[in-house]
């Protein structure tokens, strides 16, 4: 697939390009990426012009991965990424035959606080289940991150509990995750059942 751009009058998801490089390069010097992301680390200039230059190119023209620069406005500085990874199918009890994607994002320090994920998340997922590119999203973040943790709550994921993460992390490992879903047609409102931690701040 190529590139393509979606929007709300908040966020602009659009087509990274190498001109982002100053941004990713400065934003994933923030150490919490390091505890919780898995990107590389230390993470030097190259890697961001690694992953803007081949990694986001060929997730689009492979169809595995759709990753998008989030910005306030066409034209703005990049503020952060979102990621919709295509994972392949799950079959359910009843033998039916699920299409799933997993959601990634991160922002920049300055631009947190503000309900950007949110949005974006509302954007992506809107697209792909309307598409009918996935039936069901998947979300997971290393247990503690209760940030990410609670932008998945408010965009009405359902918490599915703890386990094993999908995605390697950077060491290779597969540690314990919060994990949530969101299935086409579901209430995008908070859902009960989270971990107290996450929602009691
Ligand atoms: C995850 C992330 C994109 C969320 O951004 P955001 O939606 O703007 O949200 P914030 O960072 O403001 O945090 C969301 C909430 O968690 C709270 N929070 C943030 N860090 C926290 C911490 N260490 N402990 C407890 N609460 C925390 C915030 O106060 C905020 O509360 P609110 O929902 O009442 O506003 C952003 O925090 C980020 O980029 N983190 C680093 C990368 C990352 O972890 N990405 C996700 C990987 S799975």
């Amino acid at each position: 697939m190529r590139p393509f751009s979606l929007s709300s009058p908040v966020v602009l998801l659009d087509e990274p390009s190498l001109g982002d490089a100053d941004q990713v390069f400065d934003y994933c010097q923030d150490p919490i990426f390091e505890r919780f992301l898995t990107v590389p680390w230390p993470y030097a200039r190259e890697h961001a012009e690694g992953f803007l230059g081949e990694y986001v190119p060929a997730g689009w023209a492979s169809d595995r991965e759709y990753t998008w620069a989030l910005r306030e406005s066409a034209g703005a500085d990049l503020v952060g990424v979102i990621a919709l990874r295509l994972t392949g199918e799950s079959v359910a009890a009843d033998a039916s035959v699920h299409r799933v994607g997993s959601i990634g994002f991160w922002l920049g320090a300055p631009h947190r606080g503000r309900g950007l994920i949110p949005e974006a998340q509302r954007l992506v997922a809107d697209w792909a289940f309307d598409q009918g590119i996935i039936d069901v999203l998947h979300w997971e973040c290393l247990l503690g991150n209760v940030a990410s943790a609670r932008a998945a709550w408010k965009s009405g994921f359902r918490y599915s509990g703890v386990g094993p993460s999908v995605a390697a992390y950077r060491d290779g490992s597969y540690p314990d995750s919060w994990q949530g879903h969101l299935a086409a047609g579901d209430d995008r409102r908070p859902q009960p059942g989270w971990p107290a931690e996450v929602l009691e701040l």
